[in-house]
């Protein structure tokens, strides 16, 4: 006989009311203090995430597309400059590298990580001549070959940016995510793992001049008031979403364990079906954004998990290149089949602090009951 049918939304930002009251109490801090833009919350925020990235620098941003964009600024990319940014990734990766005017030479990604395939990006590195710099996503937060990849970056001379806009807290060889690189790039976007109330971003670096110019130009290029030295941009985070997101970093470790062991159940129960991928990591651990599984049935299986009540999402249903925003590039079908692959196969399962380990168990089985029928 089948279980009852279990509510399993994929996301509940609102549900913690312990958590609401404290964010309330940042809120009215903020609004007592009549300070609400770069004053004390963004300075305290911007040190405690710093450390928490291990890096020398942190600058909050208004959001991580723009994080990304003024990390390309700061790294002096000019039109005409090549970026190498992964095939499978979020939009947004592409977008900055539009945004400066560089031109995309996207690279595909390992089926089994989903991450950029280091062999491929040093196929990519040694045929393109104007390669200024690597952007490496940490999709779904699973870190993939980023020593090799790192590597390859120095030989070659060229910078690495980390969007890790999806891994907050993923640690490999006792390095977190976003202090491997030249800079890297946070989203606190809401629903992110560790989410704003609004939109917000993080550039984090240890390399001194980054910093400085980051700064200047998230602030109309300006590090004295009314005096521009840059032309510069608007791009920062305000003093309520600094003070929520010090709030909640409190919390991110042991909401990325509970995320964890969300994620050990799910392999643990798919080990066994042969018509189900899931993408590996090899992290010391992983924060877990999104846990990602493939299937040449997804449809039949999101229709069947959505009547047992359980929601899902498809993170990304178009690969970059072949996203109407791309035409331009006119890079056809089969450019990238592993990028190909995983947007026509992928099912994002529910995961996160918002779900009890119970329901995460209900999942499993019904992803299992749904492969011994079909
Ligand atoms: C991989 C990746 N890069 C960049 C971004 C952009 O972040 P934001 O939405 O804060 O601009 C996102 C999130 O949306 C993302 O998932």
């Amino acid at each position: 006989m089948s279980s009852p049918k279990i509510e399993v939304p994929f996301l509940r930002l609102n549900e913690d009311h312990k958590l609401n009251e404290q964010l309330a109490n940042c809120c009215k801090r903020v609004i007592d203090s009549g300070h609400y833009i770069l004053g004390p919350e963004v300075l305290n925020f911007e040190s405690q995430f710093g450390k928490f990235c291990g890096t020398k620098f942190c600058l909050s941003i208004s959001n991580g597309l723009d994080a990304l964009f003024l990390a390309l600024k700061a790294l002096d990319v000019k039109p005409g400059d090549e970026v190498i940014v992964p095939a499978n990734t979020f939009i947004a990766t592409w977008l900055a590298t539009s945004h400066v005017g560089a031109k995309i030479v996207p690279v595909d990604a390992e089926l089994s990580s989903g991450q950029m395939d280091p062999a491929l990006l040093e196929i990519a590195l040694k045929s393109h001549k104007n390669v200024k710099c690597v952007i490496l996503v940490h999709l779904y937060g699973i870190v993939g070959q980023i020593e090799k990849i790192k590597n390859l970056c120095e030989k070659h001379r060229v910078d690495l940016i980390e969007d890790a806009a999806q891994a907050h807290g993923t640690v490999v060889n006792g390095v977190k995510a976003g202090a491997w690189g030249d800079a890297a790039i946070f989203s606190f976007y809401p629903g992110k793992t560790l989410g704003a109330v609004g939109d917000g971003g993080a550039l984090v670096t240890s390399r001194p001049e980054v910093f400085e110019s980051v700064k200047m130009l998230r602030n109309y290029g300006s590090q004295k008031k009314y005096y521009h030295e840059v032309i510069g941009y608007n791009h920062r985070m305000d003093e309520m979403q600094a003070a929520i997101l010090s709030e909640k970093l409190q919390h991110l470790d042991s909401w990325n364990q509970i995320r964890a062991e969300q994620v050990s159940i799910y392999i643990k129960a798919f080990t066994e079906i042969s018509q189900l991928g899931t993408f590996k990591s090899e992290a010391d651990f992983t924060a877990w954004h999104l846990f990602v599984v493939r299937t040449e049935k997804r449809e039949g299986l999101r229709s069947f998990l959505q009547e047992q009540g359980i929601e899902t999402l498809i993170h990304y249903p178009v690969a970059c290149h072949l996203s109407e925003a791309y035409e331009n590039l006119n890079l056809k079908v089969g450019s990238f089949p592993v990028a190909e692959e995983i947007a026509r196969t992928c099912l994002s399962l529910p995961l996160g602090p918002h779900l009890k380990a119970s329901q995460i168990e209900y999942v499993a089985d019904k992803v299992r009951e749904f492969f011994a029928a079909n």
